[in-house]
């Protein structure tokens, strides 16, 4: 039976860079998720009788939202759901999932690399039918919805089996728990390589993956450990939990310390990587050295070729706006196309579908392809394991190599976590009116060539997003970016990006703090951080 329940608006639920999250006892508001999931439903038209993708990254509340899920599908005239066996699929999954299978769009329950558990994080965002995350324009439009709503549409039937695979009609919709690894195994045998990649580790290359006990455990245990041969135990903490074992799952270097640490030792293994609560993420770090995001964007690029799925080449680059110059280096040398954008997933989706970029990035540890539309942690571990295959080098040699041929852009994020939101927003405001005075300002040896607040015309549908961020570009091609982050759920988030090129290979060795100190002095000097946030250092520094 369908019922029609009454409710009352909630003022918070305009989604951030990547759906909406709040903490779970937020969430946990009477009607606080049924709203949510109701105005995307009233934002989309025509999905009657089609597919509904479900899935998430199992923190903490993931099941109870993807039983809510599945009765208001089927009461909102959905003609199927399929949903991952344990409510689990992966982000990239979840993507791959919707295209395969011609989905009308997806529910991602998800707050990426932000904790869970109880009182932690949670978080839902809507995938459109190209297996992306839906486009401002609809988000705009839930949001709007989510302000004047005042009922939901609700099923009544039992809460479904989620353990156990299988496909019923219940309700009069189709529910479908399906593998939620198999497909997404399959895709990426066929991208890489897997015999060269099962012969390199049969001759005793050793890797290692922390799956963070989220997410990618399943996925990194049967395609790492099973279908490529390593040994038990090269994946770490593959097991999903609620709470991610109290850790937060953000592969960075504050938060896979330990993982870094192994791989700067003595006898470290000869790759090391993680990903992150939802698998979009990705860390790399080879033998003695970490591989910077925007680096390693830049040498898939550059090397993707090697890789049977990309073997014809590629057609074009893009990046987030604050993600570090060095892919442009490649796109420029490689004569193809390359497109900045502001910070999110979502803006690559159109340049992914008009066939203008293959490879995508951002310095968040976010790397992916056309082959879904999410940026996805598990393909860029695989297509770095791949060139290891192929060329048969160490990762530093490999990245040392890349910095000779192009010049090595050396980069840094400053985040300054937790700041009073007033402040926060003032500092921007700030700047953002500095910003004409800027140009031929020196700070110690620095001068500014340059200043704007980023705003991206899409080339595709040719809309506008204003307000990306504040670009401080100086002489001699270095830069500093300043914005205020659109995941977090306490205060604000302050972003500093820095960026330094240095062209000569003999200055390749330089520690990056270092050789971006005077850039970070400037930053600090330009938006007058210690005075406006009361902060004398960041948080965490990427
Ligand atoms: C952060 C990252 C951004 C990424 C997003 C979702 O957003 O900076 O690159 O797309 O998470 O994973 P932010 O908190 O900066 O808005
Ligand atoms: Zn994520």
């Amino acid at each position: 039976m369908i019922k029609t329940v009454s409710t009352t608006p909630y003022a918070d639920q305009k989604p951030g860079t990547s759906g909406l999250r709040k903490k779970v006892p937020e969430f946990q508001r009477p009607n606080y998720a049924e709203n949510f999931i109701q105005s995307i439903f009233d934002s989309l038209e025509g999905y009657q009788g089609k597919c509904l993708v479900i899935g998430g990254d199992g923190r903490y509340y993931n099941r109870d939202v993807i039983q809510k899920a599945i009765k208001m599908a089927a009461a909102n005239g959905f003609g199927k759901v399929m949903v991952g066996k344990g409510g689990i699929l992966s982000t990239p999954a979840a993507s791959h999932i919707i295209r395969k299978y011609k989905a009308f769009g997806g529910i991602i329950l998800s707050a990426s690399h932000n904790p869970g558990g109880p009182t932690e994080d949670f978080g839902i965002k809507y995938n459109i039918g190209n297996g992306g995350p839906a486009p401002e324009k609809i988000t705009d439009a839930i949001y709007e919805r989510s302000k004047v709503i005042d009922s939901y549409k609700i099923s009544d039937f039992p809460d479904i089996n989620l353990d156990r695979i299988a496909r019923e009609d219940i309700g009069g919709m189709i529910v479908s728990v399906i593998d939620p690894v198999e497909d997404y195994a399959a895709l990426m045998e066929e991208l890489f390589d897997f015999g060269a990649i099962r012969n390199l580790i049969s001759l005793g290359f050793r890797l290692c993956f922390d799956a963070m006990s989220a997410v990618t455990g399943p996925y990194a245990k049967e395609i790492f450990e099973i279908r490529l041969g390593a040994p038990d135990g090269s994946v770490r903490n593959f097991l999903p939990l609620p709470d991610f074992g109290g850790h937060h799952p953000d592969p960075n270097l504050v938060h896979c310390k330990e993982l870094y640490d192994e791989m700067m030792g003595d006898d470290a293994p000869d790759f090391g990587a993680a990903s992150d609560g939802d698998g979009d993420r990705n860390l790399i770090i080879g033998k003695g050295i970490y591989v910077t995001p925007s680096d390693s964007l830049a040498i898939l690029a550059a090397n993707a070729n090697l890789a049977p799925g990309y073997s014809h080449g590629i057609a074009g680059i893009a990046r987030s706006m604050p993600t570090s110059g060095a892919a442009d280096r490649v796109a420029e040398k490689r004569g193809i196309g390359m497109y900045e954008t502001p910070t999110g997933w979502k803006f690559f989706g159109n340049l992914l579908d008009a066939g203008m970029a293959t490879i995508c990035g951002e310095e968040s540890s976010g790397t992916g392809s056309n082959h879904v539309r999410e940026k996805d942690g598990l393909w860029a571990v695989l297509l770095w394991l791949n060139i290891l295959a192929v060329r048969g080098e160490s990762v530093v040699d490999i990245v040392t190599q890349h910095w000779a041929t192009y010049g090595r852009n050396y980069y840094s994020r400053h985040d300054y976590e937790g700041v009073d939101t007033d402040a926060a927003n003032g500092l921007i405001a700030a700047l953002r009116e500095k910003l004409p005075t800027l140009p031929g300002t020196k700070y110690g040896d620095l001068t500014v060539s340059a200043a704007d607040d980023f705003a991206y015309h899409d080339p595709v549908d040719k809309s506008v997003s204003q307000h990306q961020g504040i670009r401080i570009l100086f002489e001699g091609g270095s830069r500093v970016v300043f914005r205020l982050s659109g995941t977090g759920t306490t205060g604000a988030t302050l972003r500093v990006y820095i960026e330094r090129y240095e062209p000569d290979p003999t200055r390749h060795n330089i520690e990056t703090q270092e050789a971006l100190a005077d850039l970070i002095t400037a930053a600090q000097e330009i938006a007058d951080i210690k005075g406006r946030t009361g902060r004398d250092a960041p948080t965490v520094i990427t």
